[in-house]
């Protein structure tokens, strides 16, 4: 096989819920200044653009990306005229209105806390706010960014059951919670998807995966190429870019996590793949239902990205990746 930039025709498609979507979406997130970096708005929209382009369908942000809305405004201005070729994905509860109290919890990262407010009496502000950033009239999969400490979700997802109610929303979407969080969410309202951390370096909680097969509901991969590590190109990383506060990406488990996986970065040589291309295409290999949204603003790595989709791993790589994987303690905390 040899190594492919370019998508091979139309992406195939799968299920989340009742949506149907991209096998490989767009993670919006790295298109804002200060997460991977700087970047400019010129480079995100051609970054984007390039992943329609290319066949992604699904396209993931967050009222919290970039400062007070970037990320959606710049979504909703670059896909103006082509907003009916995506599925628009948001999440809620992180940019707080003045006069609204931040519920802080504490994430395992060195900035230590982050705050949201998910009491749904605040959720119909939130949504119309991320529908003006986003220029349009319906959001396609509507998250809460993460369970609020101090609501109960069934709180929260009654509220977005209201915003679907009112045709503001179209489907339920969790972000960062539990299996049981998941089955209590989905007893009042049925969720389309549900969103965690997996990747080769992140196992996925196999208890929340199973309740999402039960209930029919898809998965969404977020950080899908371990936020840049799964695709051997990671050097240092510096000022402006969030990962310094990740231990997995301090100078010594960088390296020796860089060590670990050597023989993965092995494999995709062998099968004349790039890391990355290896990362996703295991990925969508582990269950029908799941959907990764890497991210990344470099038209050539979205591309490369994107064809990954067409890729199909053997029973015998699968269990040679398992094999490693079982053996591969990662250096350093988890963000969650
Ligand atoms: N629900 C949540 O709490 C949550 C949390 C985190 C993320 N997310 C979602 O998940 C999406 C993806 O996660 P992520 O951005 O954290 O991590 P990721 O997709 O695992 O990795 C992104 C990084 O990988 C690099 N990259 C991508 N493709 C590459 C390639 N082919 N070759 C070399 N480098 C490549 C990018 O750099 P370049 O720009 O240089 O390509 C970027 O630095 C986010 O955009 C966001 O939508 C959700």
């Amino acid at each position: 096989m040899t190594i492919t930039h370019k998508p091979l025709g139309p992406l195939p498609s799968r299920r989340l819920g009742g949506l149907d979507v991209s096998a490989l979406g767009f993670g919006a997130m790295v298109l804002s200044p200060g997460v991977y970096g700087e970047i400019d708005d010129a480079r995100a929209e051609r970054a984007l653009l390039a992943a329609v382009d290319a066949g992604a369908t699904l396209v993931d942000t967050s009222d919290g990306y970039g400062a007070d809305g970037h990320n959606e405004r710049l979504i909703g201005r670059t896909l103006r005229n082509r907003r009916d070729e995506v599925v628009i994905a948001t999440k809620f509860g992180f940019r707080l209105p003045e006069g609204v109290e931040p519920h802080p919890f504490p994430v395992g990262y060195a900035f230590g806390e982050l705050a949201v407010n998910a009491d749904p009496k605040h959720v119909r502000g939130y949504a119309e706010a991320s529908l003006r950033e986003l220029g349009t009239d319906r959001i396609d999969l509507y998250y809460p960014h993460f369970p609020d400490p101090q609501v109960p979700l069934e709180d929260t997802v009654g509220a977005v059951a209201g915003l679907i109610e009112a045709g503001l929303v179209r489907h339920l979407g969790l972000s960062n919670v539990t299996a049981a969080q998941l089955r209590a969410a989905h007893a009042v309202h049925p969720v389309s998807a549900v969103q965690t951390e997996w990747s080769m370096w992140r196992p996925a909680d196999g208890e929340l995966l199973a309740a999402a097969r039960e209930l029919g509901v898809g998965i969404v991969a977020w950080s899908p190429l371990g936020a840049g590590f799964l695709t051997g190109t990671v050097g240092e990383v510096g000022e402006g870019d969030f990962r310094q506060h990740m231990p997995r990406f301090d100078a010594a488990n960088h390296r020796a996590n860089s060590d670990r996986f050597a023989p993965v970065r092995g494999i995709a040589a062998e099968l004349g793949i790039t890391p990355a291309q290896l990362a996703l295409a295991w990925l969508l290999d582990q269950d029908p239902h799941v959907v990764p949204i890497p991210g990344s603003r470099t038209p050539a790595h979205i591309e490369e990205n994107l064809a990954a989709a067409h890729i199909r791993i053997s029973a015998s790589v699968r269990d040679r990746i398992a094999d490693v994987l079982a053996g591969t303690d990662v250096a350093g905390g988890t963000l969650l």
